[in-house]
């Protein structure tokens, strides 16, 4: 038996959405999913190549009510126009999913400023831009509901501080609008991925990538990677009804790692963080003392 959504095929029936970054990935696997319950959906990202691409890759009868179009998330007035040509053509917008977005590796001291900064304008600006757009054009008068991707932070990612600095960020965002918008009827909520395999990311994360699946994937409570159709099962439960209570929550989908955290090898730079030159120096592990005092 092929791939089935677990809700009900019909669950989405004359709802509009949006999903940013939705033609690979994440975000094509939630595109598929909403297509699957029934919704009309529009993808977005830079390139107008991938997206007609992803389009032309879905099975005709979830084609018929996909489309998409070119929107660079950092730009506002681009994402003002985007939400302004959705509501033209659909005439409203229900669901906004943002998973546009990414980030390269690099270790903290070799990442510029301007790397930074642009990972931080996609992930954070770039989520900003559409959640007001979407607000403003439509839910505002008829509500709606938002989920926006963003990573397990809680205890840093190593070689990722534009990303997780941006992705905690986009957190503490969707509580406040969370808050701002709920007399609008308007809910935001996020799914927080641990780490899933896709092919297009793990194109983008080089050695890293086998680093994960090798090393830190078998410390992990699950012993697994994720897969991009578990993540959006969690987001189409927080888009639907049966999430009508929820609103500024996160929904991790990281098989319990966050329990325990990331098993992430350190580098072995060969020296040891000293030991305090305080305190009784005979209640130091023995080894460490040989260490420290090397
Ligand atoms: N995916 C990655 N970066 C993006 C951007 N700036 N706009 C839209 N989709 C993206």
């Amino acid at each position: 038996m092929g791939w089935r959504s677990v809700f009900r095929s019909n669950l989405f029936e004359a709802k509009v959405a949006i999903v940013s970054g939705g033609g690979t990935g994440i975000g094509l696997a939630i595109t598929r999913e909403l297509l699957e319950l029934g919704c009309h959906v529009v993808i977005c990202s830079r390139d107008q190549r991938k997206l007609d691409a992803a389009i032309a890759g879905l099975a005709p009868p979830l084609r018929a009510k996909a489309s998409g179009r070119a929107c660079n998330v950092r730009d506002e007035a681009a994402c003002m126009e985007f939400v302004e040509h959705v509501v033209r053509e659909k005439g409203k917008v229900d669901f906004l999913v943002n998973c546009a977005g990414g980030q390269f590796v690099a270790p903290a001291e070799s990442l510029s400023s301007k790397g930074f900064k642009a990972v931080v304008e996609t992930n954070l600006v770039g989520t900003w831009h559409m959640c007001r757009a979407a607000f403003v054009k439509s839910m505002e008068a008829h509500g709606g509901a938002i989920v926006n991707i963003t990573m397990v932070t809680e205890n840093g990612i190593p070689k990722m501080a534009h990303s997780s600095a941006a992705r905690a960020g986009v957190t503490n965002l969707s509580r406040t609008l969370a808050t701002e918008w709920a007399p609008a009827g308007v809910r935001i909520n996020c799914v927080a991925p641990g780490i899933i395999y896709t092919k297009s990311g793990f194109a983008n994360y080089g050695p890293m990538g086998q680093v994960l699946m090798e090393a830190v994937a078998p410390a992990m409570p699950f012993k697994r990677l994720g897969t991009a159709e578990e993540v959006s099962a969690a987001t189409v439960f927080l888009l639907s009804e049966g999430a009508s209570y929820s609103s500024g929550s996160t929904v991790y989908v990281d098989g319990g790692t966050s329990l325990v955290g990331y098993p992430y090898p350190m580098a072995d730079t060969g020296s040891v963080c000293n030991f305090p030159v305080y305190g009784d120096e005979s209640e130091l592990p023995p080894a460490a003392i040989c260490r420290a005092k090397l």
